[in-house]
């Protein structure tokens, strides 16, 4: 039972729909008022009526029964108190009865979602600047699937332009077939400095690449046969990292995948009369918007990023009709996004609408001293994505080996925890924040991070070991400790309904934060083993339940839960 909804139901407030009084529902911070609150504050404006009456007013015509015991209105607050042991009896029968499938639904039956997300660029490094499309995608894509929806994931892969004529003139010049098949994208990034560090001195040499360029577009065999083999190198080695991260994708269809299919969009906006000649190039004039012209094609008739964008989202729309298409990528792009939504609006495609650019801020990495380590991609300094993480599991094979030198399967678990921690650091804040992390702040394994949620989840382990499968009980009196933890654990469904609702995966890691939390609360106030039998039984069933919510919030961040750490 979702409490929130069982009250929103009950409570008609003019105007507003069943769902937003259940948004406008909150579990406040101190219970001792009531375990869920409706602040009025918000409702003052719309009804030009001090909260304090609209508080009044409401708890005048809510009708209490034997689930919400009663509703107060304190300090323009509408305080309700639940039936604690009904609560109880619901939650964790039901967390039992659903296990891996609680907190899930299926309101998404029937619908589409695409999510372009990690989208990586061919032959370049995968650096820390696209952790944060691959991990909230990712999460992204598993969230909507927990929600019922058919999910479809795609790497829409950098795989067009002149940077891969530079990259064939550089491999000609300077490379050799053994190197590149064993460097992989650190030789094909040496070669593509090194073309840079040419080209200064011996411009000629852009007129050779982009030569090469245009051989790759007109299928020359050997040009064509180094780009693919070029392609194939960057898929390999980024596929370990997204096995380390379990991430997958539906589709690899990347920007040259569009290269037959601009022409109609092309036409398509001709015929419409959208497309303007300015200096020989051909535009969408966005002025009355308050936007630069969208570029279609150069003035040598070239295609554009943009131009590739405007083919990918039609042809996305026929081929899965989607409900929603989501682009994971980082708000230095927000202009481009917002101008390829208002072409495709200004054609008359009734689902530009469906079109959302899920932007995020930047990632940097500190030093030990707290300096921010410097990136450039043309000068090759840039922090690899493979080290980071290989460093974060090192490092939890230090702290591991210090904190549980007898554990078995060392390796095994500081590989889940130093993924993890990276993972889980990624998705901390509300995604548009920048973030910057040290390895010592996300593998703390007393802070906010994702060490700590598996730590909590072992020790649970540890705990249901000793006690073994719950036996059955009677509900006696209930600690604070144990209705907190209980009613965080109700609260999971909404959760993740939110999380998908608000497209903030930061929703889950800031609830497992709070579930840990209170279950080490609980655990350092109650004892289980020892304890009287039905008390015992009774607290066993909680552990097993918070163990099955959180291992299922970690799931749907991409988080695995070791036995033992
Ligand atoms: N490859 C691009 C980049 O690294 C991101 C592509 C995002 N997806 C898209 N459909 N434009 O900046």
């Amino acid at each position: 039972m979702n409490y929130k909804s069982y009250i929103a139901e009950r409570l008609k407030i003019e105007g507003l729909t069943k769902e937003e009084v259940a948004d406008a529902i909150e579990v406040p911070p101190d219970l001792t008022m009531g375990d869920y609150a409706l602040p009025c504050f918000r409702f003052a404006k719309i009804f030009r009526k001090p909260p304090a009456l609209i508080a009044e007013t409401l708890k005048a015509e809510y009708k209490t029964d034997e689930v919400i015991t009663s509703a107060v209105a304190v300090n323009g607050y509408l305080n309700f108190r639940v039936n604690k042991i009904g609560l109880i009896k619901e939650t964790l029968s039901r967390i039992a009865e659903e296990g891996e499938r609680y907190g899930s639904s299926d309101e998404g039956k029937g619908k589409t979602i695409v999510i372009d997300y990690s989208s990586i660029n061919i032959a370049k490094p995968f650096h820390i600047g696209h952790l944060s499309t691959t991990v909230i995608g990712g999460a992204l894509y598993r969230i909507f699937k927990y929600l019922g929806y058919n999910t479809v994931g795609i790497n829409h892969l950098g795989d067009y332009g002149t940077q891969f004529g530079k990259l064939i003139y550089a491999y000609k010049a300077w490379g050799n077939r053994e190197e590149v098949e064993k460097g992989g994208i650190k030789e094909l990034t040496r070669l593509y400095v090194k073309y840079h560090k040419e080209a200064e001195t011996h411009p000629e040499a852009d007129d050779k690449a982009r030569e090469y360029f245009r051989l790759i577009e007109n299928g020359d065999e050997e040009c064509v046969g180094l780009f693919s083999w070029f392609k194939e190198l960057t898929l390999k080695d980024v596929n370990k990292i997204y096995d380390e991260l379990g991430i997958k994708f539906d589709s690899y269809a990347g920007e040259s995948f569009y290269n037959d299919k601009m022409q109609p969009v092309i036409d398509e906006l001709e015929e419409k009369g959208l497309l303007k000649t300015s200096d020989g190039a051909k535009i969408v004039d966005l002025e009355e918007y308050g936007m630069p012209p969208c570029l279609i094609l150069r003035s040598d008739g070239a295609s554009l990023y943009a131009t590739r964008d405007l083919a990918a989202a039609c042809y996305r729309k026929a081929h899965y009709d989607f409900y929603k298409c989501l682009y994971v990528v980082a708000y230095q792009q927000n202009l481009h996004f917002r101008q390829i939504f208002k072409v495709l609006e200004l054609m008359g495609k009734p689902w530009a609408k469906d079109l959302v650019h899920v932007a995020y801020g930047m990632v940097s990495l500190l030093d030990e001293n707290g300096n921010q380590v410097a990136m450039s991609t043309r000068e090759g300094k840039v922090v690899l994505l493979e080290d980071v993480l290989a460093k974060c599991r090192e490092k939890a094979l230090e702290i591991i080996e210090n904190k549980n030198p007898d554990l078995e399967n060392k390796e095994e678990t500081a590989r889940m925890v130093g993924n993890g921690a990276v993972v889980f650091a990624a998705l901390s804040n509300s995604k548009i924040k920048d973030i910057a992390f040290s390895y010592d702040k996300i593998l703390n394994f007393d802070g906010e991070t994702g060490p700590y949620c598996q730590y909590t989840a072992a020790r649970i382990k540890s705990v249901l070991r000793k006690g073994g499968e719950p036996k059955k009980y009677e509900i006696g009196a209930v600690t604070d400790e144990e209705y907190a933890l209980i009613s965080c654990l109700a609260e999971f469904p909404e959760t993740v309904r939110q999380a998908a609702e608000k497209l903030e995966p930061f929703y889950i890691t800031r609830y497992a934060i709070n579930l840990s939390s209170l279950f080490n609360k609980f655990y350092m106030g109650c004892r289980i083993i020892g304890e009287e039998e039905n008390v015992m039984n009774f607290r066993l069933d909680v552990c097993k339940s918070a163990l099955r919510t959180l291992g299922n919030a970690l799931s749907l961040l991409g988080i695995k839960v070791p036995e033992k750490m």
